[in-house]
């Protein structure tokens, strides 16, 4: 018996590569703070909110700072990050991923959009998709962020259906982790190393099968 009945999707790096986007920022800030910042340094940057990845990058180069001079940081790479998604297209989503979201709905599946990002709303909007979701949770409404399932258990409560009813697609360490701390089922989206404690890995969203479906 198939008992999924939502589907929950990350934003940053499952719908569109915006987690390009919040490394560039990242490695910009830590450029002039006179170090660089690895792919696999960005791989602990993802899902987690700006502080916390504040706090990640500072680490990584050895930096102390104070409370006031983190709050500028923080400011200057979301500006930066901002800059690149004013421009950022329509277009921009991954390939396939509206039609995976009208299909799940076609077969009377429910359509959430969980995303650790204070800018989400932006980017959706960016991207014309606001109004595929049945709701919406974003980083100005949890206290939490992933991998603390909060996140994942106020979207299952928006959409009216239960934590074991719902399939989580996540790119990051943490969302997966968070996903299962909910007690939901969770698709990693890119390296099935990495992402080793999901589900299910596909390489990319759309690569999902809605047949799948059945079998978590
Ligand atoms: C998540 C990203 O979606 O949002 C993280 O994966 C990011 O990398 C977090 O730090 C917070 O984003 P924002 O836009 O509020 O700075
Ligand atoms: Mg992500």
């Amino acid at each position: 018996m198939n008992l999924i009945s939502a589907c929950i999707f990350d934003l940053d790096g499952v719908i569109v590569d915006t987690a390009h986007y919040h490394f560039l920022a990242w490695k910009r800030l830590a450029h002039e703070l006179g170090y660089d910042l690895t792919p696999t340094d960005n791989e602990r940057l993802k899902g987690v909110s700006r502080m916390q990845s504040l706090e990640i990058v500072l680490e990584l180069g050895g930096v102390t700072a104070s409370e006031h001079d983190k709050e500028l940081m923080a400011n200057k790479k979301n500006t930066w990050f901002n800059d690149y998604i004013e421009r950022m297209m329509p277009e921009e989503i991954f390939p396939g991923v509206k039609q995976l979201i009208r299909e799940l709905k076609s077969k009377g599946i429910k359509v959430g959009l969980a995303s650790s990002s204070k800018n989400a709303k932006t980017v959706i909007q960016t991207l014309r998709i606001q109004h595929e979701f049945d709701a919406i949770v974003d980083g100005t409404m949890i206290k939490y962020s992933k991998p603390h399932p909060e996140i994942f258990l106020l979207t299952a409560q928006k959409l009216h259906v239960k934590p074991e009813e719902c399939l989580v697609f996540e790119d990051a360490e943490a969302g997966v982790e968070a996903a299962l701390a909910a007690g939901m089922k969770c698709v990693g989206v890119g390296d099935a190393q990495r992402l080793y404690a999901a589900h299910e890995v596909v390489e990319k969203t759309a690569d999902f099968k809605i047949t799948e479906l059945a079998k978590l």
